[in-house]
This record gives C-alpha cells, sequence and structure tokens, in this order.
C-alpha cells in the first residue's frame, strides 16, 4: 500500500499523458459514441466504495464545466431503483478491478435501456471494459493493496478529462480556459505530490498520536466531502477504526452528538468559498472539547489555533487540493494501521475485487 501511494506522483502523469493537445482533450476510446455523448441529457455515474467517491467528484467537475445533470448511485442501488434512463442518458460505470458484480449488473441494466455505457476501468480486458459500449482506461498499473489508493486518484484525473471534452464540445467552456485548466492538471499535479510526500514524517506523527482513538469523523465540502468520505474508509478498511465522513455542515444535524475530548475530526479546508463557514464547523466541535485535525493549503492563524494537529499543504488549485488530501488521508490511515499493527496489505474481511451481489 506504502509504494503504491507514492507511486500516484507517476500514475496520475500516465493517466493524462497523450490524452490532451493545448486546448482540447482526446479520449480515443470514446470516439465511436462521442456525439450521443456531449448530447446527452443527463448521466448517472454508478460504482461501488472508492470508485463511489470517485464518482461524487465527477459529478461536480461534469456538472461545474459542462452543465449536465448527473446522478451518482450506489451500483447495487442503481440495479434495483427506478432509473429513468433512455438513449439520450449516458451512464458512467467506474471501476478499478473492472470486475465488480454490482457494477456489472448496474452496466447490464443500464445496457438494456438503451443508454450508452461507458466504463472508467484500470484493468484493460475485464468485465467492465468489454460490456461498455466504450471506456477510458485509467492506466495507473495494477493495484495490488486492497485499500484503492492510486486508482482513485487517477479515476478523478479521468474524470476531470471527460468533464472538460464534455464541456468543450457543448461550448461551455472557452479555448483559453480550457488551456487553462488544461496546463493545471498536467505540471502542477506532479511537483506539488513530491512536495507533499516530504511531509511525511510529520504526518506518521501526527497518525501515531491518534492510534488509539475508537471513532473518527473526517469533514469537508463540496469537492472535499467526497474526500472526507474516502479517508474515512480508507481509515476503517485498513485499522478497523470507525470513521465516519460528513459534509462539513452536515455534523451539526446529529454527528456532533458524538464529539467529546476523545474524539478527533478531520477537517478538509482549502481556502475557497467555503472557507469561512467551514471554520464556525470546526469552532463548533471545538467548543465541545473534539480533537481537531486539519488539512489545509491556507497558513492562516485561525486554523492553527483552532487545531490540536494541522498539516499544511503546498498552495495550489482546488483540483489539484483534492489530490493532496487525499493522499495526506491514505498516508495517515497507512501509518495508524502500521501503529495498531494491522496487515495493511490484507485487510482482515475484505477481498480486492468483490465478485458476488
Ligand atoms: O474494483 P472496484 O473499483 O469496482 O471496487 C469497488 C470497491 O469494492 C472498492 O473500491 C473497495 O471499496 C476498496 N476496497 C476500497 O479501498
Amino acid at each position: 500500500m506504502h509504494k503504491e501511494i507514492h507511486e500516484q506522483t507517476l500514475t496520475i502523469k500516465n493517466t493524462l499523458k497523450g490524452r490532451s493537445t493545448e486546448s482540447s482533450v482526446l479520449l480515443h476510446g470514446l470516439l465511436e459514441y462521442w456525439e450521443e455523448i456531449y448530447k446527452a441529457e443527463k448521466i448517472y455515474i454508478t460504482a461501488c466504495g472508492t470508485s463511489w467517491h470517485a464518482g461524487l467528484i465527477g459529478k461536480n467537475f461534469i456538472e461545474r464545466f459542462a452543465q449536465i445533470p448527473v446522478h451518482v448511485e450506489y451500483a447495487s442501488e442503481f440495479r434495483y431503483n427506478h432509473s429513468i434512463m433512455d438513449n439520450k442518458t449516458v451512464v458512467v460505470a467506474i471501476s478499478q478491478s473492472g470486475e465488480t458484480a454490482d457494477t456489472l449488473a448496474a452496466i447490464s441494466k443500464a445496457n438494456d435501456f438503451g443508454a450508452i455505457t461507458i466504463g472508467i476501468c484500470n484493468v484493460p480486458g475485464s468485465s467492465v471494459s468489454r460490456e461498455t459500449n466504450c471506456g477510458i482506461h485509467t492506466r495507473c498499473g495494477h493495484e495490488i493493496g486492497v485499500a484503492s489508493t492510486k486508482a482513485f486518484t487517477s479515476q478523478i484525473a479521468v474524470l476531470y478529462l471527460l468533464a472538460l471534452k464534455l464541456a468543450d464540445s457543448r461550448k461551455e467552456i472557452s479555448k483559453s480556459e480550457m488551456k487553462k485548466y488544461l496546463m493545471r492538471a498536467s505540471g502542477a499535479v506532479q511537483k506539488d505530490i513530491k512536495a507533499l510526500f516530504r511531509k511525511e514524517k510529520s504526518i506518521k506523527k501526527i497518525a501515531e498520536k491518534y492510534q488509539n482513538a475508537s471513532d473518527f469523523l473526517y469533514l469537508g465540502r463540496g469537492l472535499n466531502f467526497p474526500v472526507a468520505l474516502e479517508g474515512a474508509l480508507k481509515l476503517k478498511e485498513i485499522s478497523y477504526i470507525h470513521a465516519e465522513g460528513y459534509p462539513a455542515a452536515e455534523m451539526k444535524h446529529g454527528p456532533i452528538a458524538l464529539v467529546d475530548k476523545n474524539m478527533p475530526n478531520v477537517f478538509i479546508v482549502p481556502k475557497d468559498k467555503t472557507y469561512e463557514k467551514i471554520i464556525s464547523n470546526i469552532e463548533e466541535i471545538k467548543s465541545r472539547k473534539g480533537k481537531i485535525i486539519i488539512i489545509t493549503d491556507s497558513k492562516d492563524k485561525i486554523l492553527r489555533d483552532l487545531s490540536d494537529d494541522l498539516i499544511l499543504l503546498p498552495r495550489t488549485n482546488q483540483y489539484v487540493f483534492v489530490i493532496l488530501a487525499t493522499i495526506v488521508l491514505q498516508l495517515f490511515s497507512f501509518f495508524i494501521a502500521v501503529a495498531r499493527g494491522c496487515d495493511v496489505d490484507q485487510p482482515r474481511n475484505l477481498a480486492k475485487s468483490v465478485t458476488v451481489e
């Protein structure tokens, strides 16, 4: 798992490689169906586990850039829901392994309804690759660790490209904006991830401090809500500590009842339009004596004052921030699990690929 976390400096580069020019996105795997795809009236994204979290980020990207309504559904639910689909609907199935039974069942339902199915998958030749109309490979190399890490960030990179390509074809974005967003995607990520790994020792130290906690809350807003969900899932999977992810503001509608002096709360706090609001969410937890761990790209004193521990990320844009915060949370879970003596590569009760419904 540690090796795969570290590979992310290269895997994201591989995912993006050759898939854009200066101001346009090239996704050859979608070419045959592109006309129907970009004219879609709505999109469903379906997946399980970590891939479902990537789907939530994809929804944000596609709605923001391309202005197409997106519904994200667990594959296991999608199969039985009364989803409204026809040949103007696109269904994007995301799966690292390409063999998840629930996701395959969701694809089969979408195909039966005549929707255009796109697979985002890491394994060429897998069932997801074969059973969808078209697709995009994440190209992050074989992922062995049961807890998905590098596949998740590559899924995010692919969804970013897909959203920009949709926006371009639908004329929702200018060429100069495309250029700006594509430049940000390629150059910044690698450099920032390398800078982040230089902080690994301090992340380890913070993780070890909390190794005996029995419950965690992970809180983020907007793009960072799915990052919070993913951070909580990673911790549960490999350390067996109970953890929940929430949109930061939802915490006051119930989960705050859990907070006491023993409860660590991980806040993901980019300096964006929700910054002030999230500070008041932190203050609410602080006043109930909860422990505050902050992941941020802001050097503001108020965050240092409010936090018990703070991980400062390089100042970057909001898309790269999502990747960096995710990697911090992967390392954080990893070091807690190792400190607790858990087998991080083969966690109990889990399989790399879930082939039963
Ligand atoms: O291979 P898939 O992406 O379809 O797998 C979906 C989930 O089973 C998977 O993401 C699972 O949640 C991982 N263990 C997460 O680390």
